[in-house]
């Protein structure tokens, strides 16, 4: 650089800066950056919501139906190779007659072959007040004999726009004999 002024220099480093953000917030059509006021998205908040999962797989009104299965999963000890769809309700207490503040809609399927380990995928879909309309979408393995299982919360709808976050889930009560369970989640959301 011996040779050329420093004020070039300078003016060459700023040229090149502001040349790379004007590329940068170009509107292309299909496409335009925004200030994030715009939406109203002010300031993030978290919330921590507590509920009950109700999975009831026996009855003549089960939430949670099979509807796949491998050839092998009946003599796989952890069930692997199942899929179930749920509807399940999600309420204020542990018991079933409690308030309904929204229902897990979703899939999970068996995924692990050395312990009984689920792939949760599912919304949250909330009716209670505010959070009517509302939904939080969860991705993540449940591995339900462990005391308390972490899955990703990995975006939401509504109030929840823009979401992240995590739930807890610790098994409330189980019946071995039938498979219904009930869940206790606590899930801490950061949102707008
Ligand atoms: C609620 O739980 C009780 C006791 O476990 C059970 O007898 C009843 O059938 C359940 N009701 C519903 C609607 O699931
Ligand atoms: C939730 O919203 C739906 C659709 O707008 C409405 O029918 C229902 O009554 C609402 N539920 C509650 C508990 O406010």
């Amino acid at each position: 650089m011996a040779g050329i002024p420093p004020t070039l220099i300078i003016f060459f480093a700023i040229f090149t800066f502001s040349t790379l953000a004007a590329v940068d917030g170009e509107s292309q059509s299909f496409s335009r950056t925004m200030p994030l006021e715009s939406k109203k998205l002010k300031r993030e908040k978290m919330s921590h919501l507590h509920f009950y999962f109700h999975d009831i797989v026996s009855g003549r009104n089960p939430t949670a139906i099979k509807v796949a299965e491998a050839s092998s999963t009946k003599t796989s000890s952890t069930g692997f190779g199942m899929m179930v769809i749920i509807d399940d309700p999600l309420t204020e207490k542990p018991e079933n007659t409690s308030k309904l503040v929204g229902r897990a809609q979703g899939i999970y399927a068996s995924a692990s072959q050395s312990e009984v380990g689920l792939l949760m995928t599912l919304n949250y879909a909330f009716l209670e007040g505010k959070y009517n309309g509302s939904t939080l979408s969860i991705l993540g393995r449940n591995t339900v004999m462990s005391e308390v299982r972490e899955m990703p919360v990995v975006g939401g709808s509504g109030l929840f726009r823009f979401a992240r976050g995590y739930a807890h889930a610790k098994t409330h009560w189980f019946d071995p004999t039938t498979g219904d369970a009930v869940v206790e989640y606590n899930v801490y959301v950061i949102h707008y």
